[in-house]
């Protein structure tokens, strides 16, 4: 009784010193359930799903699980993106139509949601019927504002394929540099950025022919009417502040209609009232977040217009890639507003995934697919990690495999479920009914003092934070334990009351940190509400469990073993679509050049030079910004190496330059030399890098 009592007098105590100190803040507003409707970006309906996505759709499901955990009305949406080109000429090369494409895709992504415990409540197809009528309504609506207008363009075409050409699809030589095999928009061995139509001898890369200009009409969405509806949108508290602040560059830039349509063939939605125009995919890929909803609503009884109404006090959060923003902040609020539709609560902008360092690649086994995975590993471990890496600003995030056995090993199996471990049994032995008395009111009370304060850190994403807090808390915990030495007490006939008290506590911390994690590591979860006979529901404050019946303790989770990690590295090189070829392969794929002069070559001078710096360039896909220093003097150089090299992997590093190649003005600056790198381009391109003892601006001969 006395404990009983002292108990409450300390969740009491700690509820109200928590309140003071955090709340009644959103995570901590448990009286009046919030509606909250979250999704996450939808992936196209072309290719696996692999690590990179599931960065985003387990940050997402972790705070979806938190909302529903503390008592909240959420849904989670998804949807594959289904339209386009891409999608049309995959599902052709794979001799299916679109359709038969998407149904299996779909089936595909599903399946590897579903494994990696992704708990979406419905996820749709953007080809759906609930979009069709979404996106024609919007379509109507805008256009009856006055926020649609009509143009004649000239683009680029297949004569052969009888299709207009987006810029990936043409290639060609460069206009100015005379590089063979470049894209349509831009050079990645100068940087020139041109039109397609600029290319020398361009050709489809659809069927090999000569595209042609031609003129056809398209349909914008008067974007630059927004623009002072975006200026304060954007500042009003939706997105994060540097988000924010790199959209303000963009507003003050000017912004430009936004070309909505497609001409024929296209797999996508036709325009009401137009023959032969579609929608662009990206216009119906996020009325598809709508368009799951509903389908959601209609299944379920639910009300639409309660979230989606212009005035809806309900909650609507997207969470994205930092290479999607300027969809989901400029156009997507805009087109909202002129539909007469509610914005965005929030959007959630999160950076891209790393692997070792380095960007994911084929050629070293680190384009990871989630199946390929799943056939290794347990889907939590990776949930884990990523909540250990992820914060709320748009920082990339690193999966270091060496660091994720190290840390998972250690956190969850040397941490946390230690604890209910080394204490289970000697309840058990006491009958399995967990004794009512806080043996260490001071532990406890750190217990319910945090509560508020991890739920705070997973309401803003900070789930880095969330996960040192978690087990900071679980060290103080084994720390307790490893002091009283329950093992040791038991030996001695009288202290069974001891042994019971100090065990229940450190059942009772299992169970509040499980609570904690059950949004990250839902499994776990079950299996400790199973063991600990009790739900993990996340209540407004941490309660004592008192006396309470226990089940017998199974291992909840085992450790990774490294040769699990290989075996999964060394699956994903195997099925890389390319293997490398035989080293006398590449001379047949690039012959030998014609002959020259030892003094022709004498004139090119190479240098070896140190990278002192290595930036990504803003508004660059290929380029980063090298400082060299060749041990006198630095040189600013921008190298096509982005896809193979992390700027981090470069800094320091020696490499070999062309020191007297003339400057060249490039789009985002003076380029004053090039460095050496060897290999097809894309992912696999290597650079040049000298033996020890070589030192910046040594002539290499
Ligand atoms: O970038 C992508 O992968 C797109 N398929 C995301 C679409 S998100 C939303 F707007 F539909
Ligand atoms: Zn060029």
């Amino acid at each position: 009784m006395r404990a009983a009592a002292l108990r409450q007098i300390f969740i009491h105590t700690f509820d109200i010193v928590a309140r003071y100190f955090f709340g009644p803040t959103e995570a901590n507003r448990m009286t009046s359930p919030r509606k909250i409707l979250v999704t996450s970006a939808l992936p196209y309906a072309n290719g696996a799903i692999h690590l990179g996505h599931m960065v985003e759709t387990i940050q997402t499901d972790i705070w979806v699980r938190f909302q529903k955990q503390r008592g909240h009305e959420c849904y989670y949406v998804c949807a594959d993106d289904a339209h386009g080109t891409a999608i049309m000429l995959s599902a052709e090369k794979a001799g299916l139509s679109p359709e038969q494409q998407i149904a299996r895709i779909h089936d595909e992504h599903l399946a590897d949601f579903n494994d990696f415990l992704i708990d979406f409540d419905h996820y749709h197809s953007t080809h759906s019927e609930e979009n069709r009528e979404l996106s024609s309504l919007i379509y109507e609506r805008v256009k009856a504002n006055g926020h649609i207008a009509e143009r004649t363009i000239t683009q680029a075409y297949d004569p052969e394929k009888g299709m207009f050409l987006a810029d990936r699809y043409i290639k060609g030589r460069c206009p100015k540099c005379k590089t063979e095999d470049q894209y349509g928009d831009n050079c990645e061995a100068c940087g020139a950025t041109y039109s397609p139509l600029e290319l020398i001898d361009p050709v489809s890369v659809v069927s090999g022919a000569t595209p042609v200009a031609k003129e056809s009409k398209h349909f914008f969405f008067t974007l630059p009417e927004f623009a002072d509806y975006l200026k304060t949108w954007t500042r009003a508290g939706h997105l994060q502040d540097e988000v924010a602040n790199k959209l303000a560059e963009w507003l003050d830039a000017g912004l430009q209609e936004w070309d909505i349509s497609r001409d024929a063939p296209y797999f996508g939605f036709e325009i009401p009232g137009e023959k032969d125009k579609f929608f662009y995919v990206w216009l119906d890929a996020p009325i598809g977040y709508m368009a799951s909803f509903k389908y959601l609503c209609e299944q379920n009884g639910l009300d639409f217009d309660t979230y989606w109404k212009a005035d809806s006090d309900a909650e609507l959060y997207h969470f994205i890639g930092k290479d999607i923003v300027n969809f989901h902040a400029l156009f997507w609020p805009a087109l909202l507003s002129s539909a007469n539709f509610r914005t965005p609560t929030k959007v959630c902008v999160h950076g891209f995934l790393t692997v070792d360092g380095k960007k994911m690649s084929k050629s070293r086994g680190t384009f990871i697919n989630a199946r390929t995975y799943l056939e290794h590993l347990n889907p939590e471990y990776l949930r884990y990690y990523y909540a250990s890496k992820l914060g709320h600003t748009v920082d990339d995030i690193d999966l270091n495999l060496e660091d994720f056995v190290q840390r998972v090993n250690s956190d969850l199996v040397g941490k946390v479920v230690n604890i209910a471990s080394r204490t289970a049994k000697f309840v058990q032995k006491a009958g399995g009914t967990l004794s009512a008395t806080i043996a260490e009111p001071e532990l406890w009370a750190r217990y319910v003092e945090q509560a508020p304060r991890i739920a705070e850190l997973y309401e803003a994403r900070e789930y880095n934070k969330a996960m040192r807090e978690i087990m900071a808390l679980a060290d103080a915990a084994n720390e307790y334990i490893a002091e009283q030495a329950p093992w040791s007490l038991n030996k001695t006939p009288g202290n069974e009351q001891a042994v019971l008290d100090i065990c229940s506590l450190g059942l009772n911390c299992f169970r509040a940190i499980m609570m904690f994690l059950k949004p990250v590591l839902p499994e776990t979860a079950i299996k400790a509400e199973a063991f600990l006979n009790c739900s993990l529901d996340w209540p407004e404050t941490l309660d004592f469990l008192g006396e309470h019946q226990i089940e017998a303790f199974k291992p909840l989770m085992t450790r990774i073993e490294k040769d699990k990690v290989d075996a999964m590295v060394d699956a994903s090189k195997e099925s890389a679509p390319v293997a490398a070829p035989a080293a006398d392969s590449w001379l047949g794929k690039e012959p030998v050049a014609d002959e020259i002069e030892f003094g022709d070559f004498a004139k090119v001078d190479l240098r070896i030079a140190r990278i002192a710096n290595a930036e990504h360039v803003e508004g660059a896909d290929k380029l980063l910004r090298l400082t060299l220093d060749l041990g006198g003097e630095t040189r600013n150089v921008f190298a096509g190496i982005k896809s193979a090299y992390a700027p981090e992997d470069l800094i320091g590093k020696l490499t070999v330059m062309v020191a007297n190649l003339k400057p060249r003005k490039m789009k985002f600056g003076m380029s004053e030399g090039m460095v050496l790198a060897a290999g097809p381009g894309k992912d696999e391109l290597y650079i040049l890098e000298p033996h020890a003892g070589a030192q910046p601006g040594m002539r290499v001969m």
